[in-house]
């Protein structure tokens, strides 16, 4: 048993604390906003992450969980503390790194005793160095600290089974003892550990999250010429999938990646090229690739409606993926709006992330279910593929329906079969069949 403070209680924070308690480690999570903070005493979650209340509710009762606003408290026995706070993205396309500055200087002036700084957060090449530097001017007397840099590969949805079952460890650090200490934390788990220098391990975090947005925006350039050239996206994905170096995962065709992190670090990676005389320019692509993804829907829907002005449009999911109320970048948002400025009117209902709307949609009527959502609508819009959507009884939908068309976002149904059912539809890049 080790004793861990986790800084931020975000979705990466507060799953990683969890897990560790869970793995018999002693964990204090420190946050800075009070309310989040009663609320995890209570046993109210701030986040939506399958399993996570129940995980948190047992290792609080187990007392090996515990939750405080005071950073003295929650380093006072800590032998290793993981920064776990948000890096949003600033004005210039960079990360933010105001709340990091601020987790450093608590973390210096609150500690007594030698630590392990543990920087979970994504954050800018040389962050780890900056922290460091922060630490020692904001000690109120020089106390010995290592600093590793351990980035998450976590998806939202999935973020416990990701920490319990990781493809791999990434640590980073000037200290190679301190790092070997991390890893110890992680032994149970029986991953693959890397431990490399400071800046490579924070290379790592952003390196793996553009390659996976580029096969993203890869397959979707790839829908975009099945379509004009007649052939179905989803059967070449699963062509391609069975090649051992390309494989299967990540091939999904549809109306873009979203989320708190695709969007940002590549965003962040691109900047931070430009910045060092690099040109960026496979990563340009990809993010005007993913925003053209976007743009099909409201092509698609003009194809077939003609203007969009005055029609009233269904939007199936707003989360940005299933799983998740998370509609941060949430492709759905920014379809509402292009249609919206189009002058159409929007119902849209999510299973999870209802609760979320108000803050990035306006004017747009929430409904109770998928069924109401298409009552008199002249369009459907699948924008996340939940698995309630993929079970709704169609004909029922299309009884309801103004106009019998979708726009399958997220390829969740087969153009045959919609065909069949008299629906006029469209999913993406499915030029044969569609
Ligand atoms: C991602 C990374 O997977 C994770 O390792 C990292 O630490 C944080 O960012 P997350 O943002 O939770 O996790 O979502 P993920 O499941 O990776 O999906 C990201 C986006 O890509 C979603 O909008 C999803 O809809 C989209 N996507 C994913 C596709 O469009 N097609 C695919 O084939 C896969």
């Amino acid at each position: 048993m080790r004793r861990i403070s986790v800084i931020g209680v975000g979705y990466v924070g507060l799953t990683t604390g969890t897990c560790f308690a869970d793995l018999g480690h002693q964990v204090t999570c420190v946050d800075v906003d009070e309310a989040k903070i009663e609320k995890l005493r209570a046993g109210i979650m701030p986040i939506y992450e399958p399993g996570l209340e129940e995980m948190v509710r047992r290792n609080a009762h187990a007392a090996r969980l515990s939750f405080t606003t005071s950073y003295q408290e929650g380093l006072a026995e800590a032998e290793f503390v993981f920064i776990a706070v948000g890096t949003p993205q600033g004005s210039g396309g960079e990360a933010d790194l105001k709340y990091v500055r601020s987790a450093a200087q608590s973390i210096a002036a609150a500690m007594t005793h030698p630590l392990i700084i543990v920087n979970k957060s994504t954050v800018p090449i040389g962050t780890g160095d900056w922290v460091a530097d922060i630490v020692r001017r904001y000690q109120p007397r020089p106390i010995p600290f290592s600093v590793v840099s351990n980035p998450e590969f976590l998806r939202e949805g999935s973020a416990i089974n990701d920490f319990m079952h990781p493809d791999r460890i990434v640590l980073g650090s000037l200290d190679p003892e301190a790092a070997a200490q991390v890893a110890q934390l992680y032994l149970s788990l029986r991953a693959p550990i890397m431990i490399t220098d400071l800046r490579t391990a924070e290379m790592i975090k952003y390196a793996s999250n553009a390659f996976l947005a580029t096969r993203i925006s890869f397959i979707n350039e790839i829908a975009t010429m099945c379509e004009a050239l007649g052939a179905d996206v989803k059967e070449v994905a699963i062509g391609m999938g069975y090649d051992k170096r390309i494989g299967p995962d990540f091939l999904d065709a549809g109306i873009g990646f979203g989320g708190s992190c695709f969007p940002k670090d590549v965003q962040a990676l691109a900047h931070m090229a430009a910045v060092h005389g690099c040109h960026p320019q496979l990563l340009r692509a990809v993010l005007e690739i993913n925003r053209d993804q976007r743009r099909q829907v409201i092509h698609k829907l003009r194809e077939v409606l003609g203007t969009l002005h005055d029609q009233v449009i269904g939007v199936l999911g707003l989360a940005f993926k299933p799983n998740t109320d998370d509609m941060r970048e949430a492709p759905a948002v920014e379809i509402i709006h292009l249609l919206q400025s189009e002058g159409a009117h929007i119902r849209a209902y999510d299973p999870v992330a209802m609760v979320n709307a108000p803050l990035y949609l306006q004017d747009v009527t929430l409904c109770e279910n998928a069924y109401e959502v298409a009552q008199g609508a002249d369009a459907l819009v699948i924008a996340t593929e939940w698995n309630e959507f993929k079970h709704l009884s169609l004909p029922r939908l299309k009884e309801v329906m103004r106009k019998p068309v979708i726009i399958d976002g997220r390829n969740i149904y087969d153009p045959e079969q919609m065909k069949a059912l008299g629906f006029i539809y469209r999913g993406m890049g499915r030029g044969y069949g569609s």
